[in-house]
């Protein structure tokens, strides 16, 4: 089994300092320990691997390294009783991808605790269709209900919604009942949006028009932001009483330029949404409920199967921001 050789995308650091990647040929020797040894089949491309496959410290701190904070396979050799070789298998998030060689290889190994059994129901394939940004959107979806937002209160606003996190939101919400204003900087992709259910398209330099004002007229019953900055605070400016706005991540910006107005006048709720270390029960909900009440079929129409060397041109799409739904990796066949 160390003879074996396989396929992993590596990103790595010249001596100046600049970042490449590289299809390299590895052994089993280049994986990190682990419980258990797994076969990648699919993989997909999240906001976070653009980061990593680009030197990204705050993600990854050592390079030659292989990205992928998301891998679906089939056990190949375990040394915990939990999981036998064939078992179908989903892991997303905790270290994978980041400082632990991740989804674009050929091979994983993690241990046994890190992994998810597939959900009947759901395909391997369907699995990294979703991947980390359409289980980020569940949970999104998730805290809206759990916290009182149902379809009835009113108005969902879904912020980057032609991205990964955003496009499969805005499907959820819509298969569930809310009516969904999806926000996006791409007013080209407005029929793109509005095919995928939302009700209205707002233009994101329209929308960033009031930023300046200390609350906005309530518009929103809940919002599922994946972009921060202002046009986060923007939306919780816009937020009705007692709605909740749930923050998952960063793309324009890390900062949350924002007054408490919206908190102690109307009762706004703002909800982080963390993936990586989401807890196990919850996170097998999740995939349950992806699997079967929260399936969506027409996901597949977000989706392009890329190879390895085909993802250089996809890492720097994400990162301008010209990402469009879900980018899926097919690791193909080892030797
Ligand atoms: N907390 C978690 O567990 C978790 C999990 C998954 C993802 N995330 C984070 O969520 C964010 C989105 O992830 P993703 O996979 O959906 O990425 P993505 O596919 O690249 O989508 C991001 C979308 O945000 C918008 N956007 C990009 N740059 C922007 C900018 N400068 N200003 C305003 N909007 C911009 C674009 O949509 P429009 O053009 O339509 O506006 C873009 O398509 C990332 O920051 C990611 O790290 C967090």
């Amino acid at each position: 089994m160390n003879e074996l050789h396989f396929n992993a995308l590596v990103a790595f650091e010249d001596q100046n300092g600049v970042f490449h990647r590289a299809i390299r040929q590895q052994t089993l020797a280049d994986l990190p320990a682990g419980e258990v040894l797994i076969k990648v089949k699919y993989s997909s491309l999240n906001y976070k691997d653009a980061l990593s496959a680009t030197g990204n410290r705050g993600v990854t701190k050592a390079y030659p390294h292989t990205p992928g904070i998301d891998a679906a396979g089939v056990v190949v050799a375990s040394s915990n009783p939990q999981w036998q070789c064939g078992d179908e298998v989903i892991c997303t998030g905790y270290d994978l991808g980041m400082n632990t060689s991740g989804g674009f290889g050929q091979y994983i190994r993690t241990p046994a605790h890190w992994l998810v059994k597939k959900p009947v129901g759901l395909s391997l394939l369907e699995a990294m269709q979703l991947g980390t940004a359409g289980f980020t959107a569940a949970l999104s979806v998730l805290g809206l209900q759990n916290n009182g937002v149902a379809p009835e209160n009113g108005m969902v606003l879904v912020t980057g919604a032609t991205g990964g996190v955003g496009t499969i939101a805005v499907m959820l919400l819509r298969k569930l009942g809310y009516a969904v204003t999806a926000l996006t900087g791409k007013m080209s992709e407005q029929q793109f949006l509005l095919d995928l259910g939302a009700q209205a398209v707002l233009d994101r330099n329209q929308f960033l028009g009031h930023k300046d004002r200390p609350l906005l007229p309530t518009q929103w019953a809940g919002v599922i932001d994946a972009v921060g900055g202002e046009v986060l605070a923007t939306a919780v400016k816009g937020t009705g009483f007692n709605g909740v706005v749930t923050s998952c991540g960063n793309a324009a910006s890390g900062d949350l330029p924002l007054n408490v107005y919206p908190f102690i006048l109307r009762g706004v709720h703002l909800l982080g949404i963390y993936s990586a270390n989401c807890p196990m029960e919850k996170r097998l909900a999740v995939w349950g409920k992806l699997a079967q009440e929260w399936k969506l079929p027409e996901v597949s129409s977000l989706c392009r199967m890329v190879t390895l060397d085909e993802l250089e041109t996809e890492i720097f799409a994400m990162l301008a921001g010209n990402s469009k739904g879900r980018c899926v990796v097919d690791l193909g066949d080892t030797e």
